[in-house]
């Protein structure tokens, strides 16, 4: 059954944004507020992540893409990163069936080989059954940086380029998207950041461009399918002009 709220943001499917972006922060917070351990906070993060998947495609989202492991991250204490990589591992094989039965397709943004051998495994099982999927696409950013999607893209142009398969000329906006890891995907429309920090932390930079952002103090563990239907509402309410003048101020001729 769908709760009131839920209905509500998706009964108007025209200005629901097709493509969430979500900078999950603050799980280390909120296991410090309560005297635990960061890792238990990381565990209570990985339900927000189930609940929020299963609100966003009970609303109709099409795209949700999860900031779940950044490339500097690795550079966090040895046993946390370990801890982010079983909990990822156990993520990935616990809803590969639901995944399934609600017709989501996982997709990884990121450098696939950076992860640890059994994490891959499991990715690939997951993405290989998923595949076929069309009702939402979940994409996990997993050793995802932004610089490092722009560096790779531009060493893959350049190859082309040494290799006369394209002229300089041929360089477009659209063929620089197309070199990325979310190639083919429309552009976030919204991007969310829990935990009340105003920045980017090196998550889809170019992709961004003309992203609404909306940040919360909510830390990550506490997020709820509640507040994230408020801002799919207040989302709702924005007026997107990418630079041009307001459609409701345009009208008068
Ligand atoms: C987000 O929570 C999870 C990852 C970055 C992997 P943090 O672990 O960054 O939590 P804080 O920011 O320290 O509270
Ligand atoms: C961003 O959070 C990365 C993820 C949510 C995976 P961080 O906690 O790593 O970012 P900073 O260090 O606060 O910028
Ligand atoms: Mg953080």
């Amino acid at each position: 059954m769908r709760s009131n709220l839920i209905q509500e943001a998706s009964d108007d499917q025209k200005t629901l944004p097709a493509h969430v972006a979500i900078i999950m922060d603050g799980n280390g917070r909120w296991a410090k507020k309560k005297l635990m351990n960061r890792v238990r906070g990381h565990e209570q993060g990985s339900e927000t992540v189930r609940a929020i998947v299963t609100a966003s495609r009970e609303i109709g989202i099409k795209i949700l893409t999860l900031y779940a492991f950044s490339t500097e991250n690795w550079a966090r204490p040895e046993s946390e990163v370990k801890a982010l990589m079983a909990l990822l591992k156990k993520f990935i094989v616990a809803e590969r069936d639901d995944l399934q039965k609600n017709k989501i397709r996982l997709n990884m943004i990121g450098q696939r080989d950076k992860l640890p051998p059994d994490v891959r495994q499991e990715l690939d099982k997951t993405l290989e059954l998923t595949g076929g999927n069309e009702e939402m696409i979940l994409n996990l950013a997993l050793s995802y940086g932004s610089r490092e999607e722009l560096t790779r893209a531009v060493r893959k142009i350049a190859a082309k380029l040494a290799s006369k398969q394209l002229s300089p000329g041929e360089i477009t906006e659209d063929l620089i998207s197309a070199h990325l890891y979310t190639s083919g995907m429309p552009d976030p429309d919204l991007i969310i950041r829990t935990s009340g920090e105003y920045r980017l932390s090196n998550f889809l930079l170019w992709q961004a461009a003309y992203s609404e952002l909306y940040i919360t103090d909510t830390l990550w563990p506490d997020f709820t399918k509640e507040e994230f239907v408020e801002i799919l509402k207040n989302y709702q309410t924005r007026d997107r002009r990418f630079g041009k003048v307001s459609c409701s101020t345009s009208n008068g001729g």
